[in-house]
Parts: structure tokens; sequence; C-alpha cells
């Protein structure tokens, strides 16, 4: 496929190499537009060099081939990261002063903007405003995110990861949907869903926890494949180490107890994605004060205490809406694996229920990952790959799954 990158000037400019690094391994012809400020920020030969053609951001080079037209019309996916507020300003207006513009005004390809820009910058009216006619066109916004910015402020305005931005940028376009994962836009439409994702913690005492190695990467990546989907998502985070995404609420959490409570008052959802890693014990007495080795002796003992269930919980109770667990398991031996997630299938009462294998090296955080997706029958989808486009598997399963209930229940409000 040809991909045309654009880069404008912002300092995450930078991130840019990534983006093309990836999209030349996956096979596809890039070409690199900066603009002049972009040039600034990244060196000509680095974009030249990833991106194996030559690199310009000057309409009056290369005039006999019609350069400023033909890149725009041979384009079938332009991608502009980042995106500054300036060029935000000027697509949204039809600006063509440089490459760029006019690279985009001729081009009908897909068009995927990933933002960057300080807080202030990104919340200003011209900006949202410009942001609502590019969407309203049909143009995909992929970030901001919430984190760190270039100084030491962190919030709202920091680009996507150039990953991430690949990622849903293919899943845009044939041939890259159906490497990428094919979440289709609009399957979950109207739908309400809640992911819950991260690890929670259990504290000991005011310092230390018990607690595990969940990231939150796949949980986030449910909640955001179910954004891309059209539905109105709600992520209930549980000490999360990955961004949360733009354009879902967010519901922050810490212990067990936390996470129950938060998913009990959302469990009417259309949809209820139990994807933390939730710490099945709690510790009985939590102390006051940091235990020290002088309190707690040389051999010290901690006594648990049994969490609730909350994926059963959720399961259990009287409903009509779509509940879906995950189960990250140790199992070497596959027969051994798929038998232990269809009885925890079972035994939890989901409708759907995540199967992947997790080891000391395998499962945990930015890897790739295998699934299948299991209903009381047995496997009902599989995925491999990046926690992004497995995660467009799982929403397509779950998509499926709802609108068989609709056809069953023609009657029925859409859930
Ligand atoms: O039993 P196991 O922990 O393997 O089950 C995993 C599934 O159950 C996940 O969906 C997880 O979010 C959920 N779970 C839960 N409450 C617990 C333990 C696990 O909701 N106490």
């Amino acid at each position: 496929m040809r991909v045309v990158v654009g880069i404008s000037g912002g300092i995450a400019a930078y991130k840019a190499a990534l983006a093309i690094r990836e999209l030349v391994q996956a096979g596809h012809d890039v070409h690199v537009v900066p603009t002049a400020s972009a040039l600034r920020f990244i060196g000509r030969p680095t974009l030249e060099a990833l991106s194996r053609n030559p690199v310009t951001d000057e309409v009056f080079d290369d005039v006999a081939s019609v350069r400023h037209v033909a890149l725009g019309q041979q384009a079938d996916l332009i991608i502009v990261l980042p995106a500054t507020a300036n060029t935000l300003a000027k697509l949204a207006h039809g600006l063509a002063d440089d490459l760029l513009g006019t690279t985009i005004l001729a081009s009908r390809a897909p068009l995927v903007l990933a933002p960057a820009m300080h807080t202030e910058m990104w919340e200003q009216p011209a900006v949202q405003a410009n942001v609502a006619t590019l969407v309203s066109r049909g143009v995909t916004l992929v970030g901001p995110v919430a984190g760190q910015l270039t100084g030491a402020d962190s919030g709202m305005g920091r680009m996507a990861e150039p990953h991430e931005v690949v990622s849903a940028a293919l899943a845009l376009v044939d041939g890259g949907a159906s490497q990428q994962g094919t979440a289709a836009r609009g399957a979950l439409a109207g739908r309400t869903v809640v992911v819950s994702a991260g690890g929670t913690r259990e504290p000991i005492d005011p310092v230390r926890f018990l607690g595990n190695r969940s990231s939150g990467a796949m949980g986030v990546a449910v909640a955001t494949a179910a954004r891309d989907a059209g539905a109105a998502v709600t992520l209930v985070g549980a000490n999360l180490d990955v961004p949360v995404p733009t354009g879902v609420e967010h519901v922050s959490v810490e212990t067990t107890a936390q996470l129950a409570q938060a998913m009990q008052a959302l469990a009417d959802a259309d949809v209820v994605v139990m994807a933390a890693a939730v710490a099945d014990y709690r510790v009985d007495e939590v102390s006051a004060g940091k235990r020290t080795k002088e309190s707690w002796g040389e051999t010290p003992t901690l006594q648990l205490a049994l969490n609730p269930d909350i994926l059963a919980q959720l399961a259990q109770r009287e409903r009509t809406n779509l509940v879906v667990g995950f189960a990250a398991e140790t199992e070497a031996d596959d027969a051994a694996l798929l038998e232990r997630g269809r009885a925890k299938l079972a035994r939890k009462g989901a409708d759907l229920l995540v199967l992947n294998r997790v080891g000391h090296t395998e499962g945990f955080g930015d890897v790739r990952t295998a699934v299948r997706v299991l209903d009381a029958s047995g496997i009902v989808a599989e995925s491999r790959g990046d926690k992004v486009s497995v995660a467009r598997d799982i929403i397509d399963a779950i998509a499926a799954r709802l609108a068989a209930h609709d056809r069953s229940n023609p009657t029925e409000e859409p859930r």
C-alpha cells in the first residue's frame, strides 16, 4: 500500500521515525511529507533512509512530475503525526500553502491525524472547533492521550504512541484491516461498554501492597477498540501503566473492593468486560503503621482473606446484557489450557471468555499475544498479534454476539 506520512512541526516529530519504520517493515511504500518546521525537529536524511524514498517539503521541487498533486492522488492512506494545532487549523480550512497541504487536498485517501500539543492549546475552543470540523468530514483522529508532555508537565495532549497510530490507520483501509483486526466501525454504535483493566493492589500497610504484573495494556486496548467501534465506553482502571485513551470515561480504582464497587455501579452496561487482573486475596488486617522488622519479626506471616469474584457476581445476577471475562492461564499443554478455560467460563457464568497463556516471559506489557474467545459451545474466535489488533478481534466477537442476540430477540430494544 502507498502511504503518505505527513509530519508537522512539533517536538513529537521525532516519533514519526518509528511510525515510518513500522510501515516500511510491514511492506508499505512510504512517502514522507514534512512541513518546513518539522524539518527543524527531524532531519531529512533520517526520513529518507527510513522511508527509502526522497523527501522534500518543497512544492517547487520536481515540478515536472506534478508532485504536489501526484503524491496525494496516488496515496492509499495519509497519516499525519504529529498534527500540530497549526496543521489542524490549516487542514480544517483547506489551506494549501505547502506540500503537505496540497498533498492532502489532492487526495481521496483516508486521512488519519495524531494531534500533539500542550493541554492549554488542545483545549482551546479554536482547536476543538477545528477538530470537530475535521471529524465531521470523516477524518480519523488517534489521540491525543493524557501523559507526559515535553516539559516537566503532563496532561492531555501527548501524541498517541506511533504504533497505536499506525495500527489504527491500517485498520481503516482494506488489506491493513485484515492483518490488523477488523473491528467494524460502527459495530457497537449506540451501545454502552464497561471495561475493567489493570491489576488491583491490596494494601499490607501504608507503604506496601500485594499486586500483580498486569499493565492494563490489554484492557485499555479493548476499551479503545470498543470506542473506535462506536460505543460509549467507561474504563475502570486499576493502577494502569499505560495511558488512558481519549474519548472514554475513566474511573480510577486501586483495590479489589473499589473495583467491585465501581463495576457494580456500571453493571447494567450493554457489555461488561472484566479484563482486570483481580487479586484473589486481600490482607485480612491492614496495618495502620508501617510494618518493620522489629514489629514483624524474622518469619512474619500475612493472614489473607478471599476477595469476592467480581466477574461471577456480574455474570450471575439477573441480567440481559453481555458479560465477558478474561482468563490468563499458565498451562503449557493446549488441551489442558482449553479445558481450564471452558471450566472457568461455566463456573463464572460469563457469556464469553477470552483465554490466553501467560508466563514469566509471556503475556505482560506491550507484547504480542494470542487469545481464543470461548462461549458455552466452544471456540468462537481466535486472534494473535499485538494487543491493539487482538483487541479489535475481541470487539468483533463481542459485536457478532450482540448482533446474534438482537436477531433472536427482534422485539427487544437493541442492547
Ligand atoms: O479466576 P480467575 O482470576 O482466573 O478469573 C479471571 C477472570 O475473573 C477475569 O475476567 C477477572 O477480571 C475476573 N475476576 C474477578 N474477580 C476476582 C478474580 C477474577 O472478577 N476476584
